[in-house]
């Protein structure tokens, strides 16, 4: 092994990574790797980068690599079960971040991330109560309100598919506030898949409360663009509209792509939060809080463009939105609308939205619409994966 030639691989795929060169840094690393089978800093230093880039189930494998090598840091020991926390191995995560305390105790952070795997892990075996003291325990003096660590598992448990672990959480959070509408709807979402729409009441709560963080969890977290893919769908079909609605606008995220087809644009959404988000962002002439198909109902021939981005997701029965939608355009007008894609007819899934396929919308729309242009796009960059969504344009028959 030619060391000079490791040592400035190495230096290559730090400076790399340091500069956010992050496909760079990656190949660098595992340059060293193959030069230099087992060299733990290069495998840390690919366990982190990997981390980066948010792979984590990628990053497990190096990390643990670098966390067995002799002397290693116990920083290792706490990236290792960080990663283990993040791909949803929670009873991993608090050993190892169990074993990286024993040899120094840990920091705030990384103290409170273990104590929440010990938690979620806690509750394979044992009542929420349970699992809700050994976190206080763990956090010690740092613990956070109960309910919003609960409330914060529940959505983490959903994501990583332990249904039962979120079910006792979720029935915790009930009793502890009955008249909570945002968990009544996620809690009974896991026991009755039938449910065919999400109530307005709580899109109403859901809205209000996530209005603040939407864009920034959205756009930058998720990396969710539909608004503007629809927009250039649309595009590619027509170029200049008259009236069009925004249905379920929030925050207005879809307002300056369509600027470009020089139309009055009224957005509607049950959100006053959202609403208010619209309003400050600009580009709409009328804004409106009103369910989406009472609304349509109320404007028969209103418009010759309709766009619903992530709105159909609240909804299983597409039937009675497409119904009232075909009313509210007039002849030749056009309905853009993204779902998340499902395999066939509609589905609820365990995150409280609803997933529908192809051959659903197909049949739903049917009787006054005809599809004219369909485009599938990663809609959400999720916990686990990406979500697959679908871009439909259709023309009102
Ligand atoms: C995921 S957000 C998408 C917002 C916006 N269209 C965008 O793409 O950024 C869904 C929005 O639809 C609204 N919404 C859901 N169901 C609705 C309904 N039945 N009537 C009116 N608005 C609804 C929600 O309040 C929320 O603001």
């Amino acid at each position: 092994m030619d060391i000079q030639a490791v040592d400035h691989m190495f230096a290559m795929a730090v400076a790399a990574s340091g500069e956010g060169r992050l496909d760079d840094a990656e190949a660098a690393f595992r340059a060293v790797l193959v030069m230099s089978p087992g060299h733990d800093e290069a495998l840390f230093g690919l366990g982190l980068n990997l981390m980066i880039a948010r792979r984590f189930p990628e990053a497990v494998e190096p990390l643990a690599l670098a966390a067995q090598a002799p002397d290693a840091e116990p920083v290792r020991l706490q990236c290792l079960a960080h990663a283990l926390f993040l791909t949803g191995a929670f009873t991993r995560a608090a050993e190892t971040f169990a074993a990286a305390e024993a040899i120094e105790a840990l920091p705030e952070s990384p103290r409170l991330t273990w104590a929440r795997a010990a938690a979620y892990a806690a509750l394979d075996q044992s009542p929420a109560e349970t699992a809700l003291d050994l976190y206080a325990r763990i956090a010690g003096p740092l613990a956070e309100d109960l309910g919003t660590v609960a409330r914060e598992g529940f959505g983490v448990l959903v994501a990583f598919d332990r249904l039962d672990a979120a079910r006792a959480l979720g029935a915790w959070l009930e009793a502890r506030d009955p008249d909570d509408k945002i968990r009544a709807h996620e809690l009974r979402v896991l026991v009755d898949p039938s449910i065919d729409r999400a109530p307005p009441a709580y899109v109403e709560a859901l809205f209000d409360d996530f209005a603040e963080r939407f864009d920034r969890q959205l756009v930058e977290m998720l990396d969710y663009r539909a608004p503007a893919l629809l927009a250039d769908l649309i595009a590619s079909r027509r170029a200049r509209f008259e009236r069009i609605l925004d249905l379920g606008c929030g925050t207005g995220l879809a307002a300056p792509s369509l600027e470009r087809f020089g139309a009055e644009l009224t957005g509607v959404d049950l959100s006053s939060a959202m609403l208010a988000k619209a309003a400050e962002r600009g580009g709409y002439d009328h804004l409106v809080q009103e369910e989406a198909v009472a609304f349509l109902e109320r404007h028969p021939g209103g418009f010759d463009l309709i766009v619903a981005a992530d709105v159909v997701i609240y909804f299983g029965d597409l039937v009675p939105l497409f119904t009232a939608a075909a009313k509210a355009l007039a002849p030749g007008g056009l309905l853009a609308i993204s779902t998340e894609r499902g395999e066939t007819g509609w589905s609820l899934l365990p995150t409280a939205r609803y997933a529908h396929g192809d051959d659903y919308v197909q049949a739903a729309s049917a009787p006054g619409f005809r599809i004219v242009e369909r485009q599938e796009i990663p809609l959400r960059r999720e916990t686990t994966a990406v979500t697959v969504g679908c871009l439909y344009l259709l023309e009102r028959l």
